[in-house]
């Protein structure tokens, strides 16, 4: 499997980074998971700003020009056969002596890239939908930022693992009175339908921007299903119709299965229904265009 890493293209069992890599060590840098359909990436321009939002967040320059981004990009998808790919994208402020401040003078940073094979969902999951578990969202403030450091999302993840579910949503505690409210999934955005309205939580610090979440409520404007975009309180999350989870490898799946109660009818609904079959025909169209 060939990797690009510092400007270089290797297989990856020659790739080598010093232990002393800041990500390593604090896990120090940020990343980006990219989807490829029919070989081309899909909302390129979208992860690379988005990208640019994360090091900014961090205070790290970007390494490349979002041309050589593209070039690399292309390079690398162009040495895998398969046709639908997803896209690794790491960056670490570099290797420096051990200490919590910024080196100084700065380092090179690392920047790793690599492309695996990209699996549409199980279609038996897509009919049955998939269990979820709740747990408070005990991470950062800075949530907006596609952080290396995950250890919170690894736990929280974890826990729906054990309870033989696909994800946990997460449940921020609200603050000054605010009741309790939903962010996002530990690996993926959440949706809450409620007759018939698609509720996404606002894109704000708490919740990772997530580039399908703006495909699924643009797809929801372009073909009149109503949308909304609020704060979602917990016990909507729990009296909902349906509940989406959408992220770039999974696209968007049914939450049928909420702490071990079924979520409306305990199958996916009408407004699951209606948008993945859009999401496919979306995602078609747009390589096809591009
Ligand atoms: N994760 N929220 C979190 C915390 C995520 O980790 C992800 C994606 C999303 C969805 O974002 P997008 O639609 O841009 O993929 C939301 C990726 C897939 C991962 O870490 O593997």
């Amino acid at each position: 499997m060939t990797i690009f890493l510092n400007g270089e293209y290797m297989p990856i069992e020659e790739a080598k980074i010093p232990v002393l890599d800041r990500g390593f060590i604090f896990g120090d840098g940020v990343y980006e998971v990219i989807p490829v359909y029919s070989k081309r990436a899909f909302r390129l321009e979208e992860h690379l700003h988005r990208l640019q939002h994360s090091l900014d967040g961090i205070r790290l320059d970007n390494p490349y020009s979002m041309d050589e981004w593209t070039a690399i990009i292309n390079k690398l998808v162009a040495a895998h056969q398969d046709e639908d790919q997803y896209l690794y994208l790491h960056i670490t402020r570099g290797a420096a002596k051990r200490d919590h401040a910024f080196p100084n003078p700065p380092v090179s940073p690392t920047v790793f890239m690599m492309s695996r094979p990209l699996l549409s969902p199980l279609t038996a999951l897509l009919e049955s939908g998939v269990c979820a578990v709740t747990a408070t969202d005990n991470r950062w403030l800075r949530c907006d930022i596609k952080s290396i450091a995950l250890l919170p999302n690894v736990l929280l993840r974890q826990t729906a693992v054990d309870a033989g579910c696909a994800e946990t949503i997460l449940i921020r505690q609200g603050i000054d009175g605010e009741g309790d409210f939903m962010t996002e999934g530990a690996a993926s955005n959440i949706f809450v339908v409620k007759d018939g309205t698609l509720i996404a939580p606002p894109k704000d610090n708490l919740m990772l921007p997530g580039i399908t979440y703006d495909v699924i409520l643009e797809l929801a404007a372009a073909n009149d299903i109503p949308s909304l975009v609020r704060k979602i309180d917990v016990a909507e999350v729990f009296s909902a119709d349906e509940l989406l989870m959408t992220s770039s490898t999974k696209e968007v799946m049914s939450i049928t299965k909420l702490d071990g109660k079924p979520v409306g009818t305990g199958k996916p609904g009408a407004m699951f229904a209606k948008l993945h079959p859009l999401y496919q025909t979306f995602k078609r169209d747009v390589m096809r265009a591009s």
